[in-house]
């Protein structure tokens, strides 16, 4: 464990440099370069970014973008962790950080590749967990309709539900990413949301309604799931991803009459509400994992440089499962 890279004289970070109008583009990040922290202090951890999670954030302007981060550490002066080690936060897409070492975790390369642990066994894997477990509910037999389902947390929930016996039928947006979810994960059903026809292709797909509705996407996507929501049905807000980064005010149909008549649950969440339940998800996560239940599916661009290409909206488009940029002298 000693081939770790040494410090350089600089840092490179990429700052948002302006406020994204939908998803972001190269230009509205810029790239810049600062002295290395030369000397740590007490409990500060030097670490080298190895996998940068790229996710579907709202960032502050003229800040240093941060994600969930797999980094390697390349200096200590805290007693918990060992130069070399693996470990994961919440850090700067900067190539080095320093860091408090109560803001960093170790991981277990033991368990599973480095990269999973910021899709599967990451965020977006505790939102496919709790959102669907705890909100959804799932019974055998039941149809969950997923809406951004081809991503890094519908790809998953889709697998869970399965698990569970649940009819899952996936909404995304192309035949590429259709077949993916069909032939390559086994959902029973795939829909794009961008066919002209959608709202009859979506009634064909769920023949007994919708009995669990996990939304990543909301907007007019969602007007039209709502249409087929069953009696007593739920509805978990994950993502509200159409509307990021948008400052257009949204108007149009209610649906709190839908809600009221057909008494369905709609409950958003965050994996924080959830802190207690972490380490027990974390477990069942690594178990199915391991036991080739569910996959992890990433797409993983090469190169430190390519962290603005992997936000932008023609790599989204692309893009199948959890993106990830891994920093290019780590082989
Ligand atoms: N509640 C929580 O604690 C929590 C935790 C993690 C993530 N989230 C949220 O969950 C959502 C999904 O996250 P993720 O990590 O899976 O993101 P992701 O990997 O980027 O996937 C999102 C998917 O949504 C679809 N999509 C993207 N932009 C869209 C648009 N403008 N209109 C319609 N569909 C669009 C795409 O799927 P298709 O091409 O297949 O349609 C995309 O792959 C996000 O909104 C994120 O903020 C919430």
């Amino acid at each position: 464990m000693d081939d770790f890279r040494k410090s350089s004289a600089t840092t490179d970070s990429f700052v948002l440099a302006k406020r994204p109008v939908g998803a972001p583009v190269l230009s509205d990040f810029k790239r810049i370069s600062s002295p290395v922290i030369q000397e740590l202090k007490e409990n500060e951890v030097r670490v080298h970014g190895l996998y940068y999670s790229v996710d579907p954030a709202e960032w502050n302007v003229g800040e240093v973008v941060k994600s969930e981060v797999v980094a390697r550490v390349a200096e200590s002066k805290s007693s918990q962790f060992r130069v070399g080690e693996l470990v994961i936060g919440e850090f700067p897409w900067s190539t080095e950080s320093v860091v408090l070492s109560d803001k960093v975790r170790k991981i277990d390369i033991q368990k599973a590749f480095a990269s999973e642990y910021l899709g599967v066994l990451g965020q977006s894997g505790l939102a496919a967990y709790f959102g669907l477990v705890e909100i959804g509910k799932p019974i055998a037999g039941e149809t969950l309709v997923i809406s951004g389902a081809s991503g890094a947390v519908g790809s998953l929930v889709g697998q869970i539900g399965k698990l569970f016996g649940c009819r899952v039928v996936g909404i995304t947006s192309s035949e590429i990413k259709m077949k993916f979810l069909t032939a390559h994960l086994g959902f029973h059903a795939s829909l794009n949301h961008l066919s002209d026809h959608f709202s009859e292709e979506l009634e064909q797909a769920c023949p007994n309604g919708i009995d669990i509705y996990f939304d990543d996407v909301g907007g007019s996507l969602s007007d039209s799931v709502m249409k087929w929501m069953n009696h007593l049905s739920r509805v978990v807000i994950c993502g509200q991803i159409s509307s990021v980064c948008s400052e257009a005010t949204v108007s149009g149909k209610r649906i709190e009459s839908v809600l009221l008549n057909r008494s369905i649950l709609m409950q958003g969440f965050r994996v924080s509400d959830y802190e207690k339940k972490v380490p027990a998800a974390n477990l069942k996560l690594t178990e199915w994992l391991t036991d080739g239940k569910i996959e992890s599916t990433e797409t993983i661009l090469r190169g430190f440089d390519r962290l603005p290409e992997a936000s932008s909206p023609h790599m989204k488009a692309s893009k199948l499962g959890k993106m990830i940029v891994k920093a290019e002298d780590w082989l």
